[in-house]
């Protein structure tokens, strides 16, 4: 499955068929309508889809976020169910993660389950010195191009983030 999956940042063309898997895979429009804000308001910094046939099947957006170091979000992150336990999220993670290393970015936070995002690295004991709305047991982090440069400090998400809905 992977093998067949293209990984590649979005394009205009895909934000209908991007806003539909979010809906499907949430059940809901909070996670699409986040998207559709923080693009609108140039806070995605890489919105990543991976696609089968053409078909996109697999979302991964990192957004700014205001940190003490260069930093995102990651999230929401989704797969349409029919493609889910194939290694799609694995692999978009992967390649989203790729790209905001070379991209020079310092450190990725994210709020979810430790036992999913740990396996790409993130760690809650880095993120657990940082203040945020977020702050608990599943706000984790993950260091990007050496250490993460500081400890401690604000970390403030888009303010799509503090909408109701998500
Ligand atoms: C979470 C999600 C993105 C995983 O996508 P996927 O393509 O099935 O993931 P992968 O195939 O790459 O990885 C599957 C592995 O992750 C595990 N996994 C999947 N969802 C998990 C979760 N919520 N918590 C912990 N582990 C999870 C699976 O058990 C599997 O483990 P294994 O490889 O050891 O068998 C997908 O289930 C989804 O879209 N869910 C609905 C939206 C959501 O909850 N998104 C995450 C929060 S933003």
């Amino acid at each position: 499955m992977t093998e067949s999956a293209t990984l590649r940042e979005e394009t205009a063309e895909d934000h209908p068929a991007v806003r539909e898997l979010l809906t499907a895979a949430f059940e809901r429009s909070g996670e699409a309508e986040l998207v559709d804000a923080l693009r609108n308001e140039g806070d995605l910094v890489l919105g990543c889809v991976a696609a089968v046939d053409g078909l996109i099947v697999g979302y991964a957006a990192l957004s700014r976020v205001r940190a003490p170091f260069p930093a995102l979000g990651l999230g929401p992150v989704a797969v349409a169910a029919a493609y889910r336990c194939k290694g799609v999220a694995g692999a978009l993670l992967r390649w989203s993660l790729a790209r905001a290393q070379n991209d020079q970015w310092r450190g990725v936070f994210v709020l979810g389950d430790s036992a999913f995002y740990g396996r790409f690295g993130f760690r809650p004991e880095l993120a657990a010195g940082f203040s945020s709305p977020y702050a608990c047991p599943r706000f984790m982090a993950l260091a990007l191009n050496g250490a993460l440069p500081d400890k401690k400090g604000p970390v403030d998400y888009a303010p799509a983030f503090g909408r109701p809905c998500v």
